[in-house]
């Protein structure tokens, strides 16, 4: 051992004398404190039935809602084509609305007492909606796609907010129909309108006049 080596360590530990209370305390594991699928019920005037039932379903909306979300951050970042820029926004801002639906559905999966499908191995395991392929597509074939999966949100939180109704659970109903189902139908506006096939240009009728039709 050099003399130098020595003086550092000893140094070292003048440093570290005192501050054993203040050292974070790394490495731990223990055993999970709640499973995933069980309900850990709260003061919420619910029943642990109608908990189930609405967590059941929101975990279920929930992965179908983190891979749209995903979908559109694919989108906005391989978009090609004359409209790049309005699309590289639109995506991004739906984006956004997308992430802020997913925080609302998983922490009323925790207010009901359930577990919150949380990372993206489980997510894929889960979602319903058909996986994209990791290649870059055509804008027309991105925007049918993201419509594709909005629909089949759409259609699972009709009936789910039916279920929510129906067990009660009020707050789940109108976090589907106010929120999440509002939001979706907004969205899928604004993409719809994007695969209508107007002219960039001249107008049908004016072609038609110019061509004596
Ligand atoms: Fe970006």
């Amino acid at each position: 051992m050099s003399p130098k080596k020595v003086d550092n360590s000893s140094r070292y530990s003048q440093l570290e004398a005192g501050t054993q209370r203040a050292r974070p305390v790394l490495h731990e594991h223990a055993k999970e404190i709640q499973p995933y699928n069980k309900i850990a019920k709260l003061p919420i005037a619910l029943d642990e039935t109608a908990c189930e039932s609405s967590v059941a379903n929101l975990n279920q909306i929930l992965a179908d809602t983190m891979t749209l979300r995903d979908m559109y951050k694919k989108h906005h970042w391989q978009v090609a084509g004359v409209t790049f820029y309005q699309l590289h926004l639109l995506f991004d801002k739906h984006h956004g609305e997308q992430a802020a639906l997913v925080d609302a559905i998983a922490e009323r999966i925790q207010l009901l007492g359930g577990v919150s499908i949380a990372m993206a191995a489980d997510v894929a395991e889960t979602t319903i909606i058909p996986r994209p392929p990791r290649g870059r597509e055509e804008a027309p074939v991105q925007i049918s796609r993201l419509l594709e999966a909005h629909e089949i949100i759409l259609k699972e939180a009709h009936t789910m907010a039916r279920e929510a109704s129906k067990v009660g659970d009020d707050g789940t109903n109108d976090l589907l129909v106010s929120d999440l189902i509002r939001s979706n139908e907004l969205q899928v506006w604004f993409l719809s309108e994007h695969l209508v096939a107007v002219p960039l240009l001249h107008p049908e009728q004016a072609k038609a006049v110019s061509s004596g039709d």
